[in-house]
């Protein structure tokens, strides 16, 4: 049932070109329209929304800190995301202009359940992005846009994660078109590199057996840093997460822009730092503000691991450890960016001799508060 493979873990990582494959099937027409009239939201539900707003647990909030970049660039819609069981006891402002998006791959996790009855009863329109079919959370959601990941049973999420990617991404791309912000100029382009962003993800799994050795060599470590900036912040909180699960060891992702404020003080001879840096092309002064940040932490004796785009050739001083990934729009950057962080903790797992499919003290689905 494995596959093959040691650990359903590291055969749901090689599944992720596939399920990404899947979850755009059909949902982009040949013009490059998105076609989501599965939602069944009346085309002017969808023009009123004057807010956002995303609940989310873990890993599917680490999506939804994604999406909220791409949501306001494509729609200029106002966007806000939310742990659940923060929004949920808190007293939100929604209305009937409100979308509220619940985004879990079990679609029984409480915490999302009880943020999603929150919204209802205030008359917000709820959408689940959602990967178990029929479960909880889309049934009491107005509407549902399913991954297509296949059963996820790692603890540890990865295909799900990109999945609920792609699916934020439709959503946000088709709100743009709807509301006619942004399309042809901006949107259109993106459509055309999400629909062949599996390809992309195939790629950078052909070429990860240099990180799983900088994981073996990592194994005696206690500590292990995450920096981001834009969307690849909630990138290295991902990859944090996936550390502290998998390898039970200290790992914490910073804003880059935060370093400075406190984190810096971290930095000591020999702390592995993993840098998530964003495309030079486009946006450029963010991944100059990157490559500053590469050298501080450097300077003060960070062993820096950086993930950037092919062809980064700014980085390459400052890296002692470059892992590279295609090329694309910065906004799908995570898409990319992530795998090497999963098989990045997998690996590390393993060399620590833990339980990679079943982290101790975690449950798949967390059905309780
Ligand atoms: O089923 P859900 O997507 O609602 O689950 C949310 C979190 O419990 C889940 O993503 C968790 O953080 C994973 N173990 C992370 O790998």
């Amino acid at each position: 049932e494995k596959g093959g493979y040691d650990y359903f873990m590291l055969k749901e990582i090689a599944e992720q070109p596939k399920a990404v494959a899947d979850t755009l099937l059909g949902r982009i027409g040949a013009e490059g329209q998105l076609t989501l009239d599965e939602l069944r939201i009346p085309a002017q539900v969808l023009k009123m929304v004057d807010k956002v707003v995303i609940v989310a647990c873990g890993t599917a909030f680490h999506a939804g800190l994604i999406a909220k970049y791409a949501i306001e660039h494509w729609t200029r819609i106002p966007c806000e995301v939310e742990l659940a069981s923060e929004f949920r006891y808190r007293d939100p402002i929604l209305d009937a202009r409100s979308l509220v998006v619940a985004i879990s791959q079990s679609g029984e996790t409480m915490d999302t359940l009880m943020a999603l009855r929150h919204a209802r009863e205030q008359g917000a329109t709820v959408l689940a992005i959602c990967n178990t079919n029929g479960s909880t959370i889309p049934r009491e959601s107005d509407a549902v846009l399913y991954t297509h990941a296949g059963p996820e049973v790692a603890v540890a999420s990865t295909k799900a994660f990109l999945t609920q990617l792609v699916a934020c991404y439709l959503v946000a791309l088709y709100l743009g078109q709807v509301r006619g912000t942004k399309w042809a100029d901006e949107i259109l382009p993106v459509v055309r590199d999400l629909a062949r962003i599996g390809e992309e993800v195939e790629r950078v799994l052909e070429t990860m057996e240099p990180v799983r050795e900088l994981a073996r060599s990592l194994a005696g470590h206690d500590t292990v840093l995450f920096l981001g900036r834009h969307v690849g912040y909630p990138v290295a909180l991902e990859g944090a997460l996936k550390l502290k699960e998998l390898a039970y060891m200290h790992a914490e992702g910073f804003a880059a822009g935060e370093l400075k404020h406190g984190p810096i003080a971290l930095i000591e001879e020999g702390v592995p730092v993993v840098v998530v840096v964003p495309s030079p092309r486009g946006r450029s002064v963010l991944h100059d503000k990157m490559v500053s940040n590469i050298q501080e932490i450097r300077a003060r004796g960070a062993l820096t691991i950086v993930i950037a785009e092919e062809g980064d050739r700014a980085v390459v001083p400052y890296a002692d450890h470059l892992i590279l990934v295609p090329a694309t729009p910065t906004l799908l950057q995570p898409l990319v960016a992530t795998v090497p962080l999963q098989v990045f903790a997998c690996e590390l797992a393993t060399a620590r001799g833990n339980e990679v499919d079943q982290p101790r003290n975690l449950a798949k689905s967390v059905t309780v508060e």
